[in-house]
């Protein structure tokens, strides 16, 4: 990418949202992948960078969090701002204040917003009504932080990203949408299968779709886990029962069973295929010990990248 491409593209970023990648361009999007290592690449060689001196940003959870709290907390105190953890019990939306009242007050405090929460109108609700950047944390919809560290990580480990092939086996949750429309974006093939009914959302995926078209990126849904993993270079899965989904988690056991990413399934993919989860997982469920513990596995690469990609999201926008 040119300099002066890229200057134009930093410009374009101040200020905005990111509530999902489909409000990003493709260049946009590798904007932010390469943004991302370049920080990486500071904060391993002890540089101090503080562009976001003096910010703060709240982060508002109405779920549980290990990586997402820790990593955007230790992001911007890296950037030299501070963040703030709010929970939903603690604010007073748990009460019944209104996510627009609270979004036009916090933005008189705050630099910028990251929300966790169950309904993706929430983010958008928070994001009309806010006049500072608001960051999509994780909804029932979307992941989007995770998509771009998870492509971040797959760059680092092979190189190049465009003409890869994604193969996503499980659910079709918030995650494979994410990863869906980064796929898009960055040029990369993506196969998804899942049982019948847990299909990825036709909205998303139509969305998708028409995305890939300006990248030459193929969006393939189906049934079968074989079809869908034949010579991918990237395994990925995620839970079988995600956060608000955990009282279908008998059911989700029975109707997910043939859909584990075990030794058996990684055999149809690539030989150097790279293994990956957003975890947190679960052993022995939607992949076996084996290969999430295994020497292609790359999760806690991608659960370090979310702490580089972050601050790549907070630098640009912030
Ligand atoms: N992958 C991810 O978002 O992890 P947490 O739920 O721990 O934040
Ligand atoms: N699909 C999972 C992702 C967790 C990071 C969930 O929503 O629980």
């Amino acid at each position: 990418m040119s300099q002066l491409l890229t200057e134009e593209i930093a410009i374009g970023l101040k200020g905005r949202d990111f509530i999902g990648l489909a409000d990003y361009t493709p260049a946009e999007v590798r904007y932010l992948i390469d943004l991302a290592i370049e920080l990486k690449g500071k904060q391993k060689a002890g540089e101090i960078y503080h562009p976001l001196k003096g910010k703060t940003l709240g982060m508002i959870f109405e779920k549980s969090s290990t990586r997402t709290r820790v990593s955007f907390e230790v992001g911007m105190y890296q950037l030299g701002g501070h963040a703030l953890f709010l929970s939903r019990n603690d604010l007073q939306i748990g009460r019944g204040e209104t996510i627009s009242d609270t979004a036009q007050t916090l933005s008189r405090y705050l630099d910028g917003m990251m929300i966790r929460t169950f309904a993706h109108r929430t983010v958008i609700e928070l994001a009309r009504a806010a006049t500072v950047p608001v960051i999509n944390g994780l909804t029932d919809l979307s992941h989007p932080c995770q998509a771009l560290c998870d492509y971040q990580t797959v760059l680092e480990h092979k190189g190049r990203l465009e003409g890869l092939k994604v193969a996503y086996i499980g659910d079709g949750n918030n995650m494979v949408h994410s990863l869906m429309m980064g796929a898009a974006k960055l040029g990369m093939h993506i196969s998804v299968a899942t049982p019948e009914g847990y299909e990825p959302d036709a909205d998303v995926v139509a969305m998708t779709k028409a995305s890939a078209t300006e990248t030459g990126s193929r969006i393939h849904v189906c049934r079968d886990p074989k079809e869908a993993i034949a010579d991918a270079d990237v395994i990925y899965t995620d839970v079988w029962a995600s956060m608000g989904f955990e009282a279908e988690q008998k059911e989700r056991e029975l109707a997910f069973a043939a859909y584990q990413v075990n030794e058996d399934l990684v055999r149809y993919a690539k030989n150097d295929y790279l293994f990956m989860h957003c975890l947190p997982a679960h052993r022995g469920e939607e992949v076996s010990e084996g290969v999430i513990d295994g020497k292609q596995s790359i999760i806690f690469d991608q659960a370090e990248n979310r702490l580089h990609a972050q601050k790549a999201i907070m630098a640009a926008i912030m």
